[in-house]
């Protein structure tokens, strides 16, 4: 696990954008594609924004990009709460991405086969080769959660590679998640999560007990973390920094 501290949101999603980018010339170089997950939620926005800008946006030969979504709010994709409908104004559109380098979620199907359909277009994808990602970005939520791997859901528990519907009671909606396990299997995961809210999460996440159910974001093994020092904040263990 890689933990990296910056001083605030800024330097943070700045340092986030270079992770995508260094990985995504090197994938592009080695196998001429770059599949790349991404989350959802607020986090990534501020990150959408420094690729979409000069001159990052040249940097990156952008058709030679999958994206795919780790998770999905099971609302109409023009619904602001969509994950893709935020990716598209924050990404796809200001990239000019075709639509065929975007593997959505469609939620206009009931929520368990959304999940469905979605999975078999990523094996689809992948055709006969192992489903592993270049790149899943992740966030966190300030109960320690990523992508819809919620604390105490049963989703937790699943122990195979795929896509799963769960109900998130708390918002009474559906939502569309990658399994932890096949977020493992990715090449590179990283956790990008800034702002004094979320000191408790962090913390908990990285010092706590080993309680997943809890901790949901203690399920990813290995990822790459970039946070500010507010998000750091509760952090006891100066190993850390
Ligand atoms: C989602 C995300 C989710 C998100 C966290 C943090 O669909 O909401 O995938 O896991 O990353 O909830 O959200 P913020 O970035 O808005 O704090």
């Amino acid at each position: 696990m890689k933990l990296f501290i910056y001083r605030n949101e800024e330097e943070t999603c700045k340092a986030y954008a270079g992770f995508i980018l260094r990985e995504a010339n090197k994938c592009i170089e080695k196998d001429g594609m770059f599949n790349l997950v991404l989350s959802g939620g607020n986090s990534p926005k501020k990150v959408f924004d420094i690729l979409i800008g000069e001159p990052n946006r040249e940097t990156i030969n952008w058709k030679k990009v999958k994206f795919f979504f780790g998770d999905e709010r099971h609302v109409p994709r023009d619904d602001p709460r969509n994950n893709a409908f935020m990716a598209e104004n924050y990404l796809f559109k200001p990239l000019n991405i075709s639509e065929d380098q975007i593997f959505r979620v469609d939620t206009s199907l009931k929520p368990q086969e959304s999940a469905d359909v979605y999975w078999n277009s990523i094996l689809e994808y992948f055709e006969k080769r192992p489903v592993v990602f270049d790149l899943i970005m992740l966030g966190l939520g300030d109960d320690a959660h990523t992508a819809s791997l919620f604390p105490h859901s049963d989703l937790l528990k699943e122990t195979d590679e795929g896509v799963r519907a769960t109900y998130l009671d708390k918002e009474k909606m559906y939502r569309i998640s990658l399994t932890a396990p096949l977020i493992n299997q990715a090449k590179n995961t990283g956790i990008l999560t800034y702002g004094q809210k979320k000191a408790s999460a962090v913390a908990a996440v990285l010092e706590g007990t080993y309680d997943p159910s809890r901790y949901p974001a203690q399920l990813i093994k290995n990822p790459q973390w970039y946070i500010d020092v507010s998000a750091a904040s509760a952090l006891k263990e100066s190993q850390h920094f």
